[in-house]
Parts: C-alpha cells; structure tokens; sequence
C-alpha cells in the first residue's frame, strides 16, 4: 500500500486543512524517466491520495505551472493536475478549468502536429518549441475514480501531451525536433520579436 511522505513545509494560503507546497524535481532526477505506476482502484478516496491531489494542486499554483505531473514531486503514480487562470507565465492562454487526470490514456485524432512554446517546472529558465498533436482523445478517472471521456484541442491537448509524457518518462525537449528552438526565458522574452515564424509540422 502507498505512503505519501514526501518531505512537506506548511502552506498557511488556504485555512481548510493542511496543504503543502512540494518539492519540483529536476531535468536528470531519475523519478523523470520512469513509467509511473497505474494508480489502482482502492486508492481512491484514500486520504493519502486525496491529499496528494490537493498538494500537487498547490504546488502547481505556487509556481503558476498549466500543469503538474506526481512524477515532478517525487511520486510515481499517474496524475496529473491541469489548470491554467490569469497565468502569467502564459499570458495569452485560454482559461482552462482545474482538470486532474488519473490513468490517462491519450488517442492522436489526427496526424497533424503543430509547434507550441513549452515550459516544465522540472526545466526552470527554459523554453522550447514542440510539435505536438492538435487534436487529442482523452480517457482517464477524475480524483473520485469516475471515467473521463472527452475530445481537446488547441493549448489544452498541448497542456494534457505535456502531462502525459512525464508519466512515461520524458520531458518536453525530448519532443523537440529543433533544437535551435530552445530559449532560456529571459532571452526568449528578449528575442521573441525576432524568432522565426513557427511553422506547421504536417
Ligand atoms: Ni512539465
């Protein structure tokens, strides 16, 4: 049976119960390039992995992520936490409602891969161009174990792929296949007026 014992610092942000700000694992942890474990059914509604999710949500807030993997602090389940609301490392995004996705399984409903700008809070300073699929089938369980089934486009089939990939151990320039894509942010923000127009990956 699972443990949650991760090493923890009290967040006094919300008066409900305790949450924690973790610790982000970095590019090179070897929690990063495991295939996390399939999350079973009896872990749901388990306060350890209730608290996991809340924890993993924070911690996502704190460091304004669209998104945070279990494998980034340290645990090697498959969720993932989504969100994305007056993010200022992604100014220009559309809203995207807190999601979490446990066990995802990702369907291409297309062949058609399109650049994005990425950013990984396991990648601090970092900023990448990857092709990604522009229309995805996404099925997984919510928090409480109940199925999802839904279709995503645009900056949230990006956000999921990103997700996704750092349950089976890898990160988001892995996927690059331009490396004269990757910007440190200052000078991506610099720069950016002068980088090439992305293009379409048929
Ligand atoms: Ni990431």
């Amino acid at each position: 049976m699972y443990f949650y014992n991760s090493l923890k610092s009290t967040s006094k942000k919300k008066d409900t119960f305790p949450v924690s700000i973790l610790k982000v694992a970095r590019m090179g942890h070897p929690i990063l390039k495991q295939v996390a474990d399939v999350v079973p059914t009896d872990f749901f509604g388990t306060s350890q992995f209730q608290q996991l999710v809340e924890d993993m949500v924070e911690t996502m807030e704190e460091y304004s992520g669209a998104g945070l993997a279990a494998p980034q602090v340290h645990e090697s389940w498959q969720i993932s936490v989504i969100e994305v609301k007056d993010n200022p490392r992604y100014p220009k995004a559309n809203e995207i409602p807190l999601l979490v996705l446990v066990n995802p399984v990702i369907t291409p409903l297309t062949t058609e891969k399109k650049l994005g700008w990425e950013g990984c809070l396991s990648l601090p300073g970092l900023r990448g161009a990857v092709p990604r699929f522009t229309k995805i089938h996404v099925k997984a369980q919510d928090q409480n174990g109940a199925p999802l089934d839904f279709v995503a486009d645009g900056f949230k089939a990006i956000v999921i792929q990103h997700e996704t990939d750092h349950l089976f151990g890898t990160v988001f320039i892995e996927r690059m296949e331009n490396m004269k894509l990757l910007y440190f942010e200052r000078e991506w923000d610099r720069y950016s007026e002068q980088l090439p127009q992305i293009p379409v990956i048929d």
